[in-house]
């Protein structure tokens, strides 16, 4: 089979509005408040896991729908820099997402218009580009609620592709999978997100309950590395130290090592190494891309470097 990507991204891209630190309480009543600083950058965690791939060498496709509007452009624009091939619906009734993310400290406050989001379906996908990816990802599943996921993952087994689904948050609260997870090879939660899949509170049991089939987990946990599991075998990795600026779209960097690993077929916790320190590297700047490592870098973090050839 040829492959004309390693990764396909099907998911959501919208514009960043990151501004902060922001003061404790922030004032309404028209009040002007100045804030050290504030940036527009690429963001929704489909596109940052794409851009993040892409650093890293992967061949990368992204697949999803904006608007007819400025955001949209922006979204493209950036997405193709990143060297990203974009497979872009035009929506002429919703507009582009847009999230504004307020930071403060390692915390932050995320206000996401979806827009187009929920207007997203199946087939916006190009059946050519399904066809020839090796890996199918896709991202933020609670907000794209007219995406189905389970056939694009079918469709990408029926060509041989593996897939992997990082849900992120549910707004609703209701963590309702659906029959999603019997057609995922990886899924790849936060560990506030795997206690929430899993029902279980203790993040091992929950990386196990997830595991159960023979599926792949690997579970992030911010300052705390991560840990991932097959059904049989736990791995954990502590994070490497890095001078933080902010930890937008960390875990979706962590996604974008954690896929590479998976395509080269690294040991367990080599694949582990790298998705954590792909995640901890892209906390040094702004926003979720500006940071993330080309694979030399990555790998230059992992603490067996030079005893193997990857
Ligand atoms: N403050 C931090 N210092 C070092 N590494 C971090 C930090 N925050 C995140 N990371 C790395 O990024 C990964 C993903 O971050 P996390 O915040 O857990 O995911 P998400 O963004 O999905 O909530 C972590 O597993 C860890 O490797
Ligand atoms: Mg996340």
């Amino acid at each position: 089979m040829h492959h004309d990507f390693d990764l396909l991204v099907v998911g959501d891209a919208n514009p960043d509005v990151v501004i902060g630190p922001v003061p404790d309480p922030i004032e309404f009543g028209q009040r002007e408040v100045l804030v050290p600083a504030g940036s527009i950058v690429l963001g929704g965690s489909g596109a940052i896991t794409a851009c993040g791939a892409a650093r890293l060498g992967l061949r990368v496709a992204f697949a999803g729908r904006v608007g007819r509007d400025h955001a949209g452009g922006l979204v493209r624009d950036l997405l193709t820099a990143a060297g990203v091939a974009c497979f872009l619906v035009t929506d002429d009734e919703a507009g582009t997402p847009l999230t504004t993310v307020l930071t403060r400290g390692s915390d932050r406050a995320i206000l996401t218009a979806a827009g187009t989001l929920a207007r997203t379906v199946a087939a916006d996908v190009p059946p050519e580009v399904l066809a020839t990816s090796r890996h199918v990802h896709s991202s933020s599943y609670f907000l794209l609620p007219r995406l189905d996921v389970p056939a694009l993952f079918r469709e990408a087994h029926r060509h041989g592709a593996t897939t992997s689904l990082d849900t992120n948050d549910d707004p609703a609260g209701r963590w309702d999978t659906g029959d999603v997870l019997a057609e995922t090879d990886v899924v790849l939660p936060n560990a506030a997100e795997a206690r929430k899949l899993s029902r279980r509170a203790d993040l091992v049991e929950a990386a196990a309950a997830l595991a159960e089939g023979g599926r792949l987990v690997a579970v992030k946990n911010g300052a705390d590395g991560g840990l991932s599991h097959d059904g049989h075998e736990l791995v954990q990795c502590p994070t490497i130290t890095v001078s933080t600026v902010d930890a937008v779209g960390a875990g979706d960097s962590f996604n974008a090592g954690f896929i590479t690993g998976l395509l080269s077929e690294l040991p367990a916790h080599r694949r582990l190494a790298l998705a954590v320190a792909c995640g901890a590297l892209s906390t040094r700047a702004a926003g979720g891309t500006a940071a993330q490592p080309i694979l030399a870098e990555a790998l230059a973090h992992l603490p067996s470097h030079g005893t193997d050839q990857t």
